[in-house]
C-alpha cells in the first residue's frame, strides 16, 4: 500500500517519467526491474550504512530481484574516472545487460556518477534515482544531467540521460548532517526566487532544518518547477539556463577555494547574493530584491559574504563561458528571471564599479 505519495510528471516528449515525493515508494519498483536477476544499487558508504539494510529488506517484501550494493566512497572527490571504472566492473560482474536497470541511491554525487555510468553502459541502460539529500531531491535527481569530474574541471565529462523514475522519501533527510541540509536549502531558495512569491513566502516561514510536511510541500514545488523547465528545454539551449542563477559566481567561489571552504550550496548562496546585488545595481532587477533574497538566505543560515571583484579570473574559467562573454542569470522580479549574455569586459567593469572595496 502506498502511504503518501504525490506524483509529479516530467513531461519530456521523448522520455517522460514520474517523480514521487513521499513514503511507501518501494512498491513502485517491481515493474522497472522485472526479469532482472540482479539489480546494481550504486550508493555511498554513509548512505548504505544508514539505509542499506532497509533497502535490502524490501527484496522480500516486494518480491524484488537481488539488490546488489555497488558502494563508492562519499564525497565530490570520488566523482571521478577511477570510481566510474569500479562501477563498470560491478556492472560486468553482475551481468547487467541492455534491458537492465540501475538504482542510484544517494546524494548528488551518487546520482551524477551512477546516471553517467548508466548512460555509458552498453550505450545506455535505464536507471532510477532514489535521492537521499535535499539537494538531490529538489535538483540533481531531476533533469537528467549526469557527469563526473576530471582534473580540468567539475562535471566536464557527462551526458544528458534521463532517469526512468525518481523516488524521493523526505524522511531520509532526518539523518542528513546540518551543513548538507543547508546546502540543499540554497538550491531550494534558488528555485523559490526563480519561480514565485508564494514559494518564497513558504520558505521564509518554514522552520530551518526541520523535516516536516511543510518541507515535503516545498520539495514538491521545487520538483514541479524544475520539471517544467526541463520539459521545455531538456538540453539547456535557452530556458534551462535560468537554473544557473547564482551559479556563475558560486562556481567561481568554489574554484577560488579549491572546493574546500564551502559546500556547493553555500557557494551558490554567496553567488546568489552577488547576482542579486549586481542585477539591482544595473537597474535590471526591481529595487529591494537583494535584501529580500538576503532575508531568505539569513533565515536558513546561508548569508555568506564573498568578494565579487576577486572572482573575475575564476569566472573566466567557467565551462559555461562562450568566447569573450558569459550568460548571466539575473532576476527582474521574484519569479521573473532573465538570461543576459554579458561580455567579460563589461562584467569586469561593472563588478569593479559596484563592489569596489
Ligand atoms: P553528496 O552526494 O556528496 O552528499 C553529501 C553527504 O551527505 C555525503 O557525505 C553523503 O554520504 C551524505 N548523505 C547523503 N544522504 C544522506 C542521508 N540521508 N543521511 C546522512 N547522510 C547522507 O552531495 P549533494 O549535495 O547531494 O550533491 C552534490 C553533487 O550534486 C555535486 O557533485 C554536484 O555537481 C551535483 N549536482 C548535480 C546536479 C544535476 O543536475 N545533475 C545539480 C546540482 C548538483
Ligand atoms: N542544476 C541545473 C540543471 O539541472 O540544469
Amino acid at each position: 500500500m502506498i502511504l503518501s505519495m504525490d506524483e509529479i510528471e516530467i513531461k519530456l516528449v521523448a522520455n517522460p517519467y514520474s517523480v514521487y515525493v513521499g513514503t511507501g515508494w518501494m512498491e513502485l519498483l517491481p515493474p522497472f526491474v522485472e526479469g532482472q536477476a540482479r539489480v546494481p544499487v550504486v550508493s555511498d558508504r554513509n548512505v548504505w550504512r544508514l539505509y542499506g539494510e532497509g533497502l535490502k529488506n524490501s527484496e522480500e517484501v516486494y518480491g524484488l530481484p537481488e539488490l546488489v550494493p555497488v558502494l563508492i566512497q562519499p564525497g565530490e572527490s570520488h566523482k571521478n574516472m577511477k570510481t566510474l571504472e569500479k562501477i563498470f566492473a560491478a556492472f560486468a560482474e553482475n551481468e547487467l545487460d541492455r534491458s537492465g536497470c540501475v538504482l542510484a541511491f544517494g546524494g548528488g554525487v551518487v546520482g551524477d556518477i551512477a546516471g553517467f555510468a548508466a548512460a555509458c553502459w552498453m550505450r545506455g541502460v535505464r536507471y532510477i534515482q532514489i535521492p537521499t539529500t535535499l539537494l538531490a531531491m529538489v535538483d540533481s535527481s531531476v533533469g537528467g544531467k549526469t557527469a563526473i569530474d576530471i582534473q580540468a574541471g567539475k562535471n566536464l565529462v557527462g551526458a544528458f540521460h534521463q532517469p526512468s523514475l525518481v523516488l524521493a522519501n523526505p524522511a531520509l533527510l532526518r539523518t542528513l548532517p546540518p551543513l548538507e541540509f543547508q546546502s540543499g536549502m540554497a538550491e531550494v531558495i534558488k528555485t523559490a526566487v526563480l519561480s514565485s512569491e508564494e514559494l518564497c513566502a513558504g520558505i521564509l516561514s518554514m522552520e530551518p532544518g526541520v523535516v516536516d510536511p511543510e518541507l515535503e510541500c516545498v520539495i514538491r514545488a521545487c520538483v514541479r518547477f524544475k520539471g517544467d523547465v526541463v520539459a521545455q528545454d531538456e538540453h539547456e539551449g535557452g530556458l534551462r539556463k535560468i537554473l544557473n542563477f547564482g551559479h556563475t559566481f558560486g562556481h567561481a567561489i568554489e574554484a577560488k577555494y579549491g572546493f574546500k571552504k564551502y559546500t556547493h550550496g553555500q557557494a551558490v548562496a554567496a553567488g546568489m547574493r552577488i547576482a542579486a546585488r549586481y542585477g539591482e545595481g544595473c537597474g535590471i532587477s526591481e529595487k529591494g530584491i537583494s535584501s529580500r533574497i538576503e532575508a531568505l538566505l539569513k533565515r536558513h543560515g546561508l548569508l555568506i559574504e564573498e568578494d565579487a571583484v576577486d572572482l573575475i579570473p575564476w569566472i573566466r574559467n567557467d565551462k559555461k563561458t562562450h568566447g569573450e562573454a558569459i550568460d548571466l542569470v539575473l532576476l527582474k522580479y521574484i519569479g521573473e528571471p532573465v538570461v543576459i549574455p554579458t561580455p567579460f569586459s563589461e562584467l569586469e567593469r561593472t563588478l569593479k564599479k559596484m563592489f569596489k572595496k
